[in-house]
């Protein structure tokens, strides 16, 4: 096989698979936002269900950074985050597992709010 002919079959072959591997992406997207949203139920007692908290002093998640969010729940579950209502959030976070961290991360950083429909 000459190298043209080889680098030819590899450039078919991965325009086969593509639409598969981004069929597989989307279908374990779908996955993990409908588990996270299933373990974030707990959280939108506070957080809102869309993550956008109806209490003022209670934070928004809606669109937050997944690397900061789990951050944040690790800092809780450490006791190093302490001050104002970090209290709130201890046992909250004591639960969570690194895979319920992840998925609800996932959740809170892809949902979106429902527009509120106008009468005009
Ligand atoms: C009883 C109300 C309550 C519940 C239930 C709750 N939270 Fe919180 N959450 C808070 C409050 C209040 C804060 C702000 C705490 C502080 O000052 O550090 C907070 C902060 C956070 C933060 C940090 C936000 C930031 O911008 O730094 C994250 C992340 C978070 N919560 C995730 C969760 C998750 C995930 C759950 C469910 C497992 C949850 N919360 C359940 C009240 C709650």
């Amino acid at each position: 096989m000459t190298k043209n002919l080889r680098v030819k079959l590899l450039l078919i072959l991965y325009t086969l698979l593509f639409p598969i591997t981004a069929f597989a992406t989307e279908v374990v997207a779908e996955t993990q936002f409908s588990q996270g949203k299933e373990k974030a139920i707990v959280c939108m007692t506070c957080h809102g269900v869309d993550g956008i908290s109806t209490i003022d002093t209670y934070p928004n998640l809606q669109g937050q950074k997944q690397a900061y969010f789990i951050a944040a729940l690790k800092a809780y579950k450490l006791r190093q985050r302490n001050d104002g209502l970090a209290i709130l959030m201890h046992a909250q976070a004591d639960v969570l597992s690194d895979k319920d961290m992840q998925d609800i991360a996932f959740y809170f950083n892809q949902v979106k709010s429902t527009p509120v429909k106008s009468d005009d």
